[in-house]
């Protein structure tokens, strides 16, 4: 059976010369049983009909956001949830940089935006658009986000020039999407629990005690989890993220709540990644009515929450537990202490309440440390980051289980 056999692809074509290799993607796409639907951008109509595609997928082509008809046969959302990954053949210099800028204003850009699946760009344009900076350094970006680039080849062009800027073959765009659908992920067949996002603890009905997490690494390394083919349960305090496509998302407030969520499935984990910045102590007795300012002070009362990370740790057997250690002095010596003092297998520890990454960014430095070992990756988006880390617990946890293989 093809490693295709019921996947769905989605095919975005914008308009450049080009387009033409498309059909024959879907082609091959087709004939190893995929089901392929394509959109079309206005300009890409210029180049192809889009009858080609309708003939060689079965279905209409999609090409307008506001489509009352389009909309009701499947609603752009319904669409980006139904791909299994996207690829734009030829991506246009143009379409690149409105990708890089995050615009969504026709089908495909946004489809772009919405779609949490792997998405493949195949470069088509002249060389010297190719070659300018702002191409490359959209390009660069793109790359940075997990966008896989397939080409641009080398050669004459349709202008007349040579360089590089053609589209690679229908061929080589097809097996790359074979490759990257039937990739075996490095966390298949496991359970992974991960904790995420800050805690709430209630000082009375309307205060609360909490910090600045933003939950962003966490849920980055919910999703690298399950792309690398783990079954994935979120546990997440409070945050303003959208929901990613994961088996469980169990949201809670509080620490005690976080405990309760995380023990409970623990168990039946293989991989438990404690990213949450848990509040270390909560209010005793929270007020149930609103505390009026009568007094010039004052004090609150505050008890120890559960330790989660330890708890999860201490369960034998129990996953294989990673903890974050976010730090804001003497990083490694803190990150090592806890590694030892909480028993975990490995830990990851990230400077916080400086000026570069941290809390609420978008990116972030770690320095990974285990028994006997420890890595430093450089400031980088935390996606990127999230699926380094991900690789690395796969690679632990194979050599916690069988020593002998490292
Ligand atoms: N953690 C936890 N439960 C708590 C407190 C922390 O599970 N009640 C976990 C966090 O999810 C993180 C790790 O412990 O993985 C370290 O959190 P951090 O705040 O850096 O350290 P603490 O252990 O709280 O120690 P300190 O605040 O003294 O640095």
């Amino acid at each position: 059976m093809s490693p295709l056999s019921g996947k769905n692809i989605l095919l975005g074509v914008t308009g450049g010369i080009a387009a033409y290799k498309s059909a024959e993607v879907v082609r091959l796409l087709s004939a190893a049983n995929a089901s392929v639907r394509v959109v079309m951008t206005r300009s890409a109509k210029s180049f192809v009909g889009p009858l080609t595609f309708q003939a060689l997928t079965g279905y209409p082509v999609y090409s307008d956001l506001l489509d009352v008809d389009e909309e009701a046969a499947m609603g752009h959302i319904q669409l980006a949830r139904w791909a299994d990954c996207l690829a734009v053949a030829p991506a246009t210099a143009d379409f690149i940089a409105k990708m890089r800028a995050g615009l969504a204003d026709d089908l495909l850009s946004t489809l772009c935006l919405a779609a949490e699946v792997p998405i493949l760009i195949a470069p088509a344009m002249n060389r010297a658009m190719w070659s300018n900076p702002a191409t490359l350094e959209n390009i660069r970006v793109l790359a940075e986000r997990g966008i896989h680039q397939l080409g641009p080849a080398t050669g004459l062009q349709a202008c007349g020039e040579n360089g590089y800027g053609r589209m690679i073959e229908a061929d080589a765009i097809y097996q790359a999407i074979q490759s990257l659908l039937s990739r075996k992920g490095s966390l298949q067949g496991l359970s992974v629990l991960v904790s995420a996002g800050p805690t709430r603890e209630p000082i009375d009905p309307v205060r609360y005690i909490s910090n600045r997490s933003s939950g962003k690494m966490g849920y980055e390394l919910a999703r690298a989890a399950s792309e690398a083919g783990a079954r994935v349960s979120l546990v997440s305090g409070p945050v303003s993220l959208p929901k990613p496509n994961l088996d469980a998302i169990v949201e809670v407030q509080t620490a005690a709540e976080m405990y309760s969520a995380v023990m409970e499935r623990a168990r039946t984990s293989d991989i438990y990644i404690g990213a949450a910045a848990v509040a270390d102590y909560a209010p005793i007795d929270a007020d149930i009515q609103k505390i009026k300012k009568n007094d010039p002070s004052l004090m609150l009362s505050l008890e120890r929450t559960p330790d989660i990370l330890a708890s999860v740790a201490a369960m034998n057997p129990g996953p294989f537990t990673v903890g974050f250690a976010a730090e804001t002095e003497s990083l490694e010596n803190n990150a090592k202490k806890k590694l030892e003092s909480k028993n975990l297998d490995m830990i990851v520890a990230n400077q916080v309440g400086g000026r570069e990454g941290g809390f609420e960014s978008d990116q972030n430095a770690l320095t990974v440390l285990w028994k006997d070992g420890q890595v430093r990756f450089e400031l980088a988006p935390k996606k990127q980051l999230a699926h380094k880390l991900v690789e690395l617990i796969a690679e632990r946890l194979q050599y916690s289980r069988n020593p002998r293989n490292e």
